[in-house]
C-alpha cells in the first residue's frame, strides 16, 4: 500500500496561502539573490543593459524577482515553478505587471518545449539546485542565445560549518514550512568546483563564482552565486 504525498513544495505553499489571499503588491525596488534583503549584488549581476533582454527565471515561488526585473528594467521575464499554487500567488501578486509571464511546470520540461531563446535564465535558491545539474545545465544552456548569461543562487555547502563532502551527488536536506515543521528534500550542495564542472560540460564558460556570508557578525557563508556564458 502506497500513501500518496504532495511535494514538500506544494505543502510549503499551501501553509503561505493559509494565512489569506494573496494581494496586489509593488514590484520590489531590488532584486535579491540571497536570503538577506538589501544584502549582495542586485539585477546588475545579469548585466547593465536589461532593457528588452528575455529572461527566464527556474523556480520563482511568489514571483518578487522576475517582478522587479519586468517593472523596474523592462525585462520581457518568463517565471515558471513546479507548484501551481505558488504559480497562482505569483498572478495574484504581479499578474498586472505588462511583459511578465508566469508559467506552472517543471523547470527541466519548461527548457526542453521552449522555443525561443532567452538571453538570461536565472535561479534564486530555485530549481538550479533542486535538480540534477547533469541534466538541468544542458538544457538551460541549449535555451541561451549566444552570449546569454546563466545566473543562480544556491544556499552555501558550508552554511552549516565544517566541510561538505567533496563529490557531484545529491544530498538529503530539510525544508522547513512556515509552521515550522520540516520536509525532506534533495539538494544537489555543491562545492564551486563541482558547479564549474558541471558548466562546463554544459559547454558553458568564462564561470564566475564568488560567497556571500551572513551580514552580521557571524560572517558564516550564506550563499553561493554563479554565472556562466554561452559563448
Ligand atoms: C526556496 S524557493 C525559492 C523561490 C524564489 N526563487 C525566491 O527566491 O523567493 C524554491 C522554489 O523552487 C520551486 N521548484 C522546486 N523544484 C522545481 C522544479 N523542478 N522546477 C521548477 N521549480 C521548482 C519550488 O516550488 C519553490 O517555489
Amino acid at each position: 500500500m502506497f500513501a500518496a504525498h504532495p511535494s514538500p513544495w506544494h505543502s510549503h505553499a499551501l501553509q503561505r496561502l493559509a494565512d489569506g489571499p494573496a494581494e496586489p503588491l509593488v514590484p520590489p525596488s531590488r532584486m535579491e539573490w540571497t536570503p538577506h534583503r538589501g544584502h549582495g549584488p542586485g539585477a546588475e549581476l545579469l548585466g547593465t543593459r536589461l532593457h528588452g533582454k528575455r529572461a527566464l527565471e527556474l523556480g520563482c515561488g511568489p514571483g518578487h524577482n522576475a517582478a522587479h526585473l519586468s517593472h523596474h528594467h523592462g525585462v520581457q521575464a518568463t517565471a515558471i515553478d513546479l507548484v501551481g499554487l505558488q504559480i497562482r500567488r505569483a498572478r495574484s501578486h504581479y499578474g498586472h505587471i505588462p511583459h511578465l509571464t508566469f508559467s506552472a511546470g517543471h523547470a527541466l520540461h519548461y527548457l526542453h518545449a521552449a522555443q525561443e531563446p532567452f538571453d538570461a535564465i536565472y535561479s534564486v535558491f530555485g530549481a538550479i539546485g533542486l535538480v540534477a545539474p547533469e541534466l538541468l545545465l544542458p538544457a538551460a544552456a541549449d535555451c541561451l542565445t549566444d552570449r546569454g548569461l546563466l545566473a543562480f543562487a544556491a544556499p552555501h555547502p558550508r552554511r552549516r560549518g565544517g566541510t561538505p563532502e567533496p563529490g557531484v551527488s545529491p544530498s538529503r536536506d530539510l525544508l522547513t514550512l512556515p509552521d515550522r515543521s520540516r520536509l525532506p528534500i534533495v539538494r544537489w550542495d555543491l562545492e564551486a568546483t563541482a558547479w564549474s564542472h558541471h558548466l562546463h560540460r554544459a559547454g558553458l564558460r568564462q564561470i564566475t563564482s564568488q560567497t556571500v556570508s551572513h551580514p552580521g557578525g557571524s560572517r558564516r557563508p550564506t550563499t553561493l552565486l554563479i554565472t556562466a556564458r554561452k559563448t
